[in-house]
């Protein structure tokens, strides 16, 4: 997700750094952001100019000390909790005392993120949304810690982006995860207890309830790892079973099967 941030954030007009641990993962990032600007060269939403000093606004490194100027740093890493606190520990001594640090995480909480700093009065989520070119929301989630002027400094900088920011508390999976995950991780039961096909579970979910993607094809897109990852952080942090991830979704995940980046999930690709 952190290649789709980048790209909203150029498109508003800001200096952007995409930092990754490796230089491969940000050419994918790059070929991904030039993709998703062509298709709106290609139906004239954009100059072929404007494309090019959109991409000539993202600056890309695998070396983290290169945003020891970074004004605002939106962390996209894999959704795992040592991953990220190690990361946020090194953004602490890296950037400018006074640099926000956003997480995009789907489930983790902000409050531990911020115990990861000696600054977690500037530690806040801005839960993004895929594609995120395309998706209005940002969920905005608050950390024990939070202030308030971090808060607004977040809701104004997602509204800049052309987003909606709406609130909510740091609790596992927040909003959109907590309800959508248990919609997903029950289709892919009913796809266990072969209650239908996966075309059925999806056209009934796309026909019967307007979802634009059936629950199965979502969690490919979503990537079933990170899927797995949100169910065991509501699972583990609300203590309720309804949350316990289907056998199917940890078989796949254990054969790497992770979806549409993989080329395999519930679907083939
Ligand atoms: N970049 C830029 N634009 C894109 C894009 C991308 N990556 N993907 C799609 N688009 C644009 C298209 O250009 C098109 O624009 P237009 O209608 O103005 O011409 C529009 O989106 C629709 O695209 P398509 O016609 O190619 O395809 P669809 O109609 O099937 O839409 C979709 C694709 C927008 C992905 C739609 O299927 C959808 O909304 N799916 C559900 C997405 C969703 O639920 N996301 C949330 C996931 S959960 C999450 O992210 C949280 C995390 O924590 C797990």
């Amino acid at each position: 997700m952190g290649n789709g941030i980048a790209q909203v954030a150029a498109r508003t007009g800001y200096e952007v750094i995409l930092s990754d641990v490796k230089d491969e993962f940000l050419q994918r990032g790059l070929k991904a952001i030039d993709k998703s600007l062509q298709r709106d060269v290609d139906k004239q939403r954009l100059t072929g100019d404007e494309k090019q000093s959109i991409i000539g606004r993202i600056n890309s490194t695998t070396s983290l000390e290169d945003l020891s100027k970074a004004a605002f740093v939106i962390e996209a890493v894999t959704e795992d909790l040592g991953v990220k606190t190690e990361i946020f520990g090194r953004l602490d001594q890296i950037t400018p005392r006074e640099t926000i640090l956003a997480s995009n995480t789907s489930s983790i909480s902000i409050a531990r993120l911020g115990a990861a700093t000696r600054r977690p009065d500037k530690v806040i989520g801005m839960h993004f949304m895929n594609p995120v070119p395309v998706m209005k929301l940002v969920e905005v989630i608050r950390g024990i810690a939070t202030s308030d002027e971090t808060y607004e400094g977040v809701r104004a900088l997602s509204e800049k982006l052309g987003k909606t920011a709406l609130d909510c508390n740091d609790s596992p999976g927040f909003v959109s995860n907590r309800v959508l995950l248990p919609m997903i991780n029950e289709a892919i039961f009913a796809l266990y207890e072969s209650v239908a096909t996966r075309e059925s579970i999806d056209g009934i979910m796309k026909l019967g309830m307007n979802h634009p993607m059936g629950p199965l094809e979502l969690a490919d897109f979503i990537g079933l790892d990170v899927c797995l990852a949100i169910l065991n952080v509501l699972y583990d942090g609300l203590g309720d079973p309804k949350y316990r991830a289907c056998p199917l979704l940890k078989r796949y995940v254990d054969a790497g099967w992770l979806g549409r980046k993989t080329g395999r999930g519930f679907y083939e690709y």
